[in-house]
């Protein structure tokens, strides 16, 4: 029977630039916070595929592009092959007092353990550098994940709180983290911002994209049916003349090395 499984490289990264392209439109004021300056170096941690990199790099910016998925790094570097783009995780970074910011959009949420990615960042930092950031916070997408997994658990299927694959902290909770790495955060926020999905199979779009890990092991028309019982409860509370909005609650946070 083919169940539903979460696999290394579980981005698709065409289907992610298509349909998901709001990630990166998102990411462009998170480029204004960063304000970066020609002929810096800066570190792009989680580039997907490559979009605010090019941003950095038409700036003047001396880019770099990391991404654990190697079908994102693919994408990224054919469609921008004047960026060196490179696999690599969060949480191993090598990078030693290179960088003047690191910048990442909507990455750090992935990332387990977040400690040792804070601590990679400040490694990778030049004194006096920057790290800005974004990513979703406390309460992200809850709406959505609540009722996914109350109805995974209706279908009788145990849920576990380790297949729950992201990591969402308040301002207080992650400013310490980057305090304890050595970090003085300066500007700390956490705020709603409703997030239109595209289309009438915007949430179900959605859940197949980013949510696949909740599912694992469950058999693929179970899932369907899990799925298309969530969009019945939430038709009420999220969708609105048309259009599905899910209920994002970012972070953003700049630390100075
Ligand atoms: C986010 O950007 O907050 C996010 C994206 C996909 C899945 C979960 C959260």
């Amino acid at each position: 029977m083919k169940t539903s499984k979460s696999t290394e490289d579980h981005w698709n990264a065409s289907l992610y630039d298509g349909k998901h392209a709001f990630v990166s439109q998102y990411g462009n004021s998170l480029v204004q916070l960063l304000a970066p300056k020609e002929e810096e170096r800066i570190l792009d941690l989680g580039c997907g595929t490559g979009d605010l990199a090019n941003t950095l790099f038409e700036g003047g910016v001396e880019v770099v592009g990391v991404d654990k998925s190697e079908n994102m790094v693919k994408l990224a570097t054919s469609k921008y092959p004047q960026i060196p783009f490179t696999v690599q995780d969060a949480t191993q970074l090598t990078y030693q007092n290179e960088f003047d910011a690191v910048f990442s959009n909507a990455t750090l949420h992935w990332v387990h353990p977040p400690k040792e990615a804070v601590q990679c960042i400040y490694e990778s930092l030049k004194q006096g550098g920057r790290m800005v950031a974004e990513f979703g916070g406390k309460g992200n997408v809850q709406t959505i994940t609540d009722e996914i997994i109350q109805q995974i658990k209706n279908a009788g299927f145990e849920f576990k709180a380790t297949q729950f694959p992201w990591y969402y902290p308040s301002i207080a909770e992650y400013s310490k983290l980057l305090e304890e790495a050595g970090f003085h955060v300066i500007f700390a926020q956490l705020y709603d911002r409703p997030t239109p999905l595209d289309g009438e199979n915007g949430l179900r779009n959605w859940i197949e994209m980013f949510g696949n890990m909740l599912f694992d092991g469950i058999p693929e028309q179970i899932k369907d049916h899990i799925i298309a019982n969530v969009e019945i409860n939430l038709k009420d509370i999220l969708y609105r003349e048309g259009i599905w909005m899910a209920d994002y609650k970012r972070i953003r946070v700049v630390g100075i090395k």
